[in-house]
């Protein structure tokens, strides 16, 4: 028998009602009393029970529009934002930034934050957490050596447009812009990391598709037990396929190299050693036999790509759907240079970043208390949109910083790889990026290749608009640009 609720009674109903909103609040208060974060307000989650996820799902879909509500709404406080399965805090306002850039290490840690993101151990390797030592080789050996080998990557630029952007005086060719600038940034940054080998069609292919598999692995492997892990990751994880894939190209490379090390040490005869990522590599690696193996080598190079090529392949793309600019007004480095940053200060890759993971309860200067576990972050758009930080924020307005620089004592200041709490897009402290100078270095010459080269415009005359999915922001992925060969 079927009842409709026509056929109840009023007072039948009104019991019913009463009931139904005292369990939805003894659930809520349960929930509240449970969530350590409590005190700490939310924006774009609504207050019933399990909002929690239907808040999860309005971030994936608006994460910039509640993080800017979020930033005007609790100026110099903390507020939280629900991702899939945690809750991220996002610190507003500089004294808050200040308490990310100087807490100490045992407090708030980058790489146990990227960890929990990313499942390192499963997407990158285990040694990509225990031991990334790939890192003080990006800061000094890599950077040190950019000088020197600039030659080589500007040669490799020009080889590398002409095999990819094969543009004539007399016509205008369509290019695909993502499918066209990984495959580019691959050969042009591994033309630094390995040498000619950056050439080999099987290895541009492994390091692109790397980069982007590693964040589609973390995705799903969120919705994974812990326990089970490991074995879906082996199963499905695209890391040992690219480790295999990889060491079928840098394998004989590598072996060679690790004969000569053992050998010769850094001196080889004549002076013969290459200078480069493999070389670095190696020297961190002396005296840790853990590190000199063909695969090891070839999981830090692949780990030094993903980072290096995501974020400079979308970065150029902004750059060069930016417009604006014209060969006379890039003469100069210093504008140059100022047009990147503000390219990147109006679109710094993420909504939020320089997330960091609390590793011990930690008292924040607002008063706010984030226990162990929680993931903190910088509302990092918000920042750089700000009309405080920035009068006109949300323009574009590429010589800025180059007028910055222009006044007495800040000639360095404002550079693009210059850190500082309102210009946040390599991050911020200790995790800062290492890369950014090679980053900055090679979207200059990249794009004055371009302009020196191409007449360039959007396929269909507008610039196309960004995507957006939860924190991250990405170039429209079906984006065509047109280019002319210069006569
Ligand atoms: C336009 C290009 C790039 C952008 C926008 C960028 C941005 C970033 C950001 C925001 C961080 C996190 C900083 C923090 O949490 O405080 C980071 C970290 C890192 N980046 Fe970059 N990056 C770029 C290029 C590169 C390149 C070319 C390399 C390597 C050659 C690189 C290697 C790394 C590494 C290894 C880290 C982790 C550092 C650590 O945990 O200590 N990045 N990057």
């Amino acid at each position: 028998m079927t009842r409709n609720l026509d056929s109840l009674s009023p007072a039948t109903f009104t019991a019913a009602a009463v009931v139904g909103l005292l369990v939805l609040h003894v659930v809520r208060k349960f929930f509240k009393a449970r969530c350590p974060l409590q005190a700490i307000p939310s924006v774009g989650v609504p207050s019933y029970p399990f909002g929690f996820y239907v808040g999860a799902w309005n971030y994936m879909k608006h994460g910039r529009a509640i993080t800017e509500e979020g930033y005007l709404k609790y100026p110099g406080r903390a507020f939280k934002v629900a991702l899939a399965n945690r809750w991220l805090v996002l610190l507003n306002g500089r004294t808050l930034i200040e308490d990310i850039r100087t807490a100490p290490a045992e407090y708030l840690s980058g790489s146990a934050a990227v960890n929990s993101v990313l499942h390192l151990e499963h997407t990158m390797g285990h040694e990509q957490f225990h031991d990334p030592y790939q890192i003080p080789v990006i800061k000094a050996p890599m950077t040190r050596n950019i000088g020197v080998c600039f030659p080589d990557i500007r040669n490799e630029v020009v080889a590398a447009f002409e095999d990819l952007v094969p543009a004539k005086t007399d016509e205008w060719i369509s290019v695909p812009a993502m499918q066209t600038a990984f495959p580019l940034l691959s050969r042009v940054t591994n033309r630094f990391f390995i040498g000619l080998p950056c050439r080999d069609p099987d290895y541009i292919k492994i390091t692109t598709e790397f980069t982007l598999n590693v964040t589609r692995d973390a995705i799903w492997l969120h919705t994974i037990p812990s326990i089970l892990r490991p074995i879906a990751a082996r199963l499905f994880g695209h890391l040992e396929p690219a480790t295999r894939g990889a060491m079928k190209v840098l394998g004989p490379i590598l072996e060679h190299r690790l004969e000569m090390d053992d050998k010769y040490g850094p001196e080889w005869p004549n002076g013969d050693r290459p200078n480069d990522m493999i070389s670095w590599l190696l020297d961190e690696a002396r005296g840790h036999p853990k590190r000199r193996t063909v695969r090891q080598l070839t999981r830090q190079v692949l780990n030094v790509n993903f980072g290096a090529l995501h974020t400079t392949t979308q970065a150029i793309i902004f750059d060069l759907s930016r417009g604006g600019w014209t060969k006379a007004a890039m003469g100069k480095m210093v504008k140059l240079d100022s047009f990147f940053k503000e390219s990147s200060r109006i679109m710094p890759l993420v909504v939020a970043g320089v997330v960091r993971q609390v590793l011990k309860d930690f008292t924040f200067s607002d008063g706010s208390t984030v226990p162990a576990g929680t993931l903190v972050g910088i509302p990092v758009l918000a920042e750089h949109h700000d009309e405080a930080n920035y009068p006109g924020g949300c323009e574009f307005d590429p010589f800025r910083f180059s007028r910055m620089r222009e006044q007495a004592g800040q000639g360095t200041k404002h550079q693009m790889v210059s850190l500082s709490a309102d210009f946040l897009s390599f991050g911020i402290g200790r995790h800062a990026c290492p890369g950014r100078f090679f980053a900055a270095d090679v979207q200059k010459l990249l794009l004055a290749h371009v302009i020196f080269t191409y007449d360039l415009k959007f396929k269909d005359g507008l610039r196309p608009v960004d995507e957006w999915m939860a924190l991250m922001s990405s170039p429209n992925k079906t984006a065509e640009i047109m280019f002319r060969r210069r006569t």
